[in-house]
């Protein structure tokens, strides 16, 4: 790896930071429906530097922390780690993502300047169970009994803010459940 203050991060420039969103809401599986749960988070994206691949691929690389907390008690619900990366050749931006229920996810979308009308940087990723370049692995007891066989992600970057969606399609209590978020962040 080398120094991370040479390397263009592309997309994933305005990224870098701590950001901080208050209103949060989730919608998660039960199995008699779903619970939607309000929450706020900490995101940390920080500059890990060039990787090369195959003495080909060169990846300018951010690791990312994110902790988000209920609402009503300030619970810690949900804590996930990962990388997301930008590969300027073939202008491809990928998440990789773990949350420890055992599932891990390596998302990934092209990215050629998309902007929304307030000029901030838009990048969409996804995975599939079934696709060929963008996958998810999960535990053997995630695959039988609450198995993610989709996800989709946007995220909206610039002026100092951060918005996102996601989803995630859990094949979960006999129906393919829509596990949404979103929220809107500031950087501290
Ligand atoms: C802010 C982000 C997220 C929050 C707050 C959140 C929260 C939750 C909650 C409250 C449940 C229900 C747990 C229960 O009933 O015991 C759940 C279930 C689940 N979540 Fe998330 N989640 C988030 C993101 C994700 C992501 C990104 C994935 C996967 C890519 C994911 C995968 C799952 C799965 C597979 C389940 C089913 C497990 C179960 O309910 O027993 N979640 N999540």
């Amino acid at each position: 790896m080398s120094e991370a203050n040479e390397l263009d991060f592309g997309p994933l420039t305005p990224l870098i930071g701590v950001w901080k969103g208050e209103d949060g809401v989730d919608v998660a599986p039960e199995p008699d429906g779903r619970e939607i749960n309000p929450y706020f988070e900490t995101i940390t994206y920080a500059a890990v530097g060039a990787v090369r691949n195959a003495e080909t691929q060169n990846l300018a690389t951010l690791h990312y922390r994110r902790i988000v907390q209920r609402k009503s008690n300030g619970e810690v619900f949900h804590d996930e780690t990962g990388y997301w990366m930008w590969d300027s050749a073939a202008r491809i931006v990928m998440h990789s993502l773990v949350i420890p229920r055992a599932v891990c996810v390596l998302a990934g979308g092209g990215y050629a300047g998309e902007k929304d009308a307030d000029g901030r940087i838009v990048i969409d990723v996804a995975a599939k169970i079934d696709d060929d370049c963008w996958n998810i692995i999960q535990s053997p007891f995630m695959q039988k009994n609450a198995s993610t066989t989709d996800f989709r992600q946007k995220i909206i970057v610039g002026n100092g803010e951060l918005s996102y969606s996601e989803i995630t399609l859990v094949d979960i209590y006999g129906t393919i459940f829509e596990h949404t978020e979103r929220n809107d962040l500031v950087r501290v």
